[in-house]
């Protein structure tokens, strides 16, 4: 067998440690690796919809937000001038509206509301902003709308054209175009003199992704096509399980529609309120944009504190066949007309669903109640309308390293979720090894590094994830999905933390973890082939990586892309030595290919939104030379080798 030995390209000025052989059986006999494995799990957490990827600027747009302020007074909602401010229950836009804000003024000059976004308004010079309201107006007039600085610049303004005969409400649209950048800005609505009128519904949107219309923040969502998701698991975990009552669950026929007919909820697992904008046609719509499959979680009446007793529901499982109906039905159904007059008119081919999030506890008090009872009733009901839906069922979801299903229901996946350390990841490599085949496959629908991230996410989180991922590669035949979790954090108000994806009103970054599921993600395999030698190399641990919960090591996993005839070898070193590697690729022949590294100096390396590319991946060429001496494995490194063959 010839050894191939890379060239001394790879090898860094830094001192290197042990010496690693590598050695690869190219033959293509491993498992089949699912082309499914790598997806994203989108949750309406930490402020990912309203104040996230939902590119909305006004914050309370339709004043049902307002527990945070005594009854009177509306969240994000400011007087201007001489004005007085209350919250009207009365004489309402429609039924899905509780609230709408009465303006009087009575003084001389201009006088309005404004408001301050979502931890500020993004002004971006150039940028055209689409307003629309609505308005019922008693007195007023002069009515103008703009973007203003915290010291009174004005960037953009339109004046409004309002129906002043018109005394019921109507609907005023605009749109301005901001002369400078500030991303901590205000929106303003005014009117000159006496006014009397009310407001609901006041929208402004910024171009948005795909030019969609009530759509994304196009630097967010971009994030998200990036990662070449093969499917989108939405809109949560917890959030689709709601808290306190079943109507702060997610209720998917509650968010379709003209914005105004959305009454939005409490998502008071992650304590704010939603305003449903970002619904279940632009999830449905966001998955199709970024090419990925649509995998709704569904609610099988069982919410965090409460449920629905298993013989009454059937009310759940029609919400769910709904649903299905919703994005798949023909246009002469209930809901595919409405699918098609929401723009729509072509299925959106919603295949996956998984029946409830975390609801298989052993411990029923736990968000668990007749569970398989539960899951039979959705599964066949589902299957009976859609037989081609794929159903995930959940096993539990903590407590356990080895949830199991316990019956003999028919089941396509089980959903599997781990948030542990870096070493646990690590030392789980092989975990699916030695998974009884026997057993339904699995989907690993929320993972992260959750102890021992640092702030917002460190290297060494990622790399204990690299590695974990690469043990589902090696056992794709039964890990056929898995998804990060969670994806977004607004730095403003963070209540679960490490996320891949942080951002602010007008910066975004990824954490290390962000670039570990981008590069698992871009080069998949098909095939599956051997490391027969040093496939993973365990070192001792220093005392800090005790307290970082780091197993340092060296980790190998290859495959191959049988359709571009490429040999993809990862190598992930969590240790703080560099390592020298022979690598002996047996009969592949090669000359070179393509090394993609993410690596810093240190596993504790993160990045910020300041620097945002502090650990951020770097291709080069490589060329094979079998002279050179050795092939450097840089500490804390993730390494992907695309060696083309000859
Ligand atoms: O990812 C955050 C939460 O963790 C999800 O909502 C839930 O499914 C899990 O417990």
């Amino acid at each position: 067998m010839k050894r191939i030995i890379l060239a001394a390209l790879l090898c860094l000025p830094i001192m290197a440690g042990a010496q690693v052989k590598i050695t690869i059986d190219p033959t293509p006999n491993g498992v089949n690796i699912s082309p499914m494995l790598y997806g994203i799990f989108y949750e309406d957490i930490n402020h990912a919809a309203d104040g996230g990827i939902y590119a909305e600027l006004i914050r309370n747009r339709s004043f049902e937000d307002n527990f945070r302020h005594p009854a009177d007074r509306p969240d994000a909602w400011y007087p201007v001038g001489e004005t007085s401010l209350e919250l009207e229950t009365e004489g309402l836009l429609n039924d899905a509206q509780k609230y709408c804000l009465h303006v009087t003024s009575d003084g001389e000059g201009e006088a309005g509301v404004c408001n301050d976004g979502f931890w500020g308004v993004n002004a971006v010079k150039g940028r055209e902003y689409r307003l629309s309201l609505w308005i019922k107006v008693n007195v007023g007039s002069g009515f103008s709308a703009s973007l203003v600085g915290l010291d009174g610049t004005c960037y953009a303004s339109a004046e409004l054209n309002v129906n002043l005969s018109e005394k019921g409400w109507q609907k005023v649209t605009a749109s301005f175009v901001s002369n400078a950048n500030d991303n901590d800005a205000f929106f303003v609505l005014t009117s000159k003199g006496e006014a009397d009128y009310c407001l609901d519904v006041v929208s402004l949107f910024p171009p948005t992704f795909k030019n969609r219309p009530n759509g994304l923040r196009p630097d967010l969502a971009e994030m998200l096509q990036e990662l070449h998701p093969r499917f989108m698991r939405f809109p949560g975990g917890c959030f689709v399980e709601g808290q306190h009552t079943p109507d702060n669950a997610f209720r998917w026929e509650r968010t379709v529609g003209p914005i105004e007919t959305r009454p939005g909820h409490d998502n008071s697992n992650w304590g704010y309120r939603t305003s449903d904008g970002l619904g279940f046609h632009e999830y449905l719509q966001l998955a199709e944009d970024i090419g990925a499959k649509p995998l709704y979680v569904c609610n099988i009446g069982i919410w965090h504190g409460g449920v629905t007793p298993l013989d009454d529901v059937q009310c759940w499982v029609d919400e769910c066949l709904g649903a299905l109906e919703y994005a798949n039905g023909p246009v002469t159904s209930k809901y595919g007309a409405m699918r098609a007059a929401n723009g729509h008119p072509e299925p959106f081919n919603l295949q996956y669903i998984e029946i409830g999030n975390e609801n298989n506890q052993d411990d029923g008090a736990q968000t668990s109640d007749h569970y398989y009872e539960r899951y039979r009733i959705f599964h066949d009901a589902i299957l009976e309308k859609w037989p081609e839906t794929h159903i995930i069922g959940n096993v539990a979801a903590w407590g356990t390293d080895e949830p199991r299903w316990h019956t003999d229901d028919p089941v396509e996946l089980v959903d599997e979720h781990y948030y542990r350390s870096p070493k646990w990841f690590t030392e789980k490599f092989e975990k699916y090894d030695a998974y009884s085949r026997a057993q339904p496959p699995v989907y690993c629908g929320e993972y992260a590094v959750t102890n021992g991230f640092g702030d917002l996410g460190n290297l060494n989180a990622a790399l204990g994830e690299a590695v974990y991922m690469m043990g589902f590669e090696n056992n794709s035949d039964i890990v056929r999905m898995s998804s990060y979790a969670p994806i977004f954090v607004n730095e403003n108000d963070p209540r679960w933390k490490p996320d891949m994806i942080r951002f602010s009103a007008d910066a975004v970054m990824g954490t290390p973890s962000y670039y570990v599921q981008k590069l698992m993600s871009d080069n998949l395999g098909s095939k599956g082939v051997t490391v027969t030698e040093g496939k993973q190399i365990l070192q001792p641990a220093r005392l800090q990586d005790w307290k970082e919960q780091v197993a340092p090591g060296v980790f190998v996993s290859a495959s191959l892309d049988e359709s571009e005839n490429v040999l993809i070898v990862k190598i992930v070193n969590t240790g703080y030595e560099t390592q020298t590697a022979d690598l002996d690729l047996g009969a592949f022949k090669t000359s070179g290919g393509e090394l993609i590294q993410l690596k810093a100096v240190s596993g504790m390396a993160e990045n910020t939104l300041d620097n945002p590319t502090n650990v951020y991946p770097v291709s080069r060429h490589i060329s094979l030379d079998a002279d050179a001496p050795s092939f450097c494995i840089p500490a804390y490194s993730l390494n992907i080798l695309r060696l083309q063959r000859d």
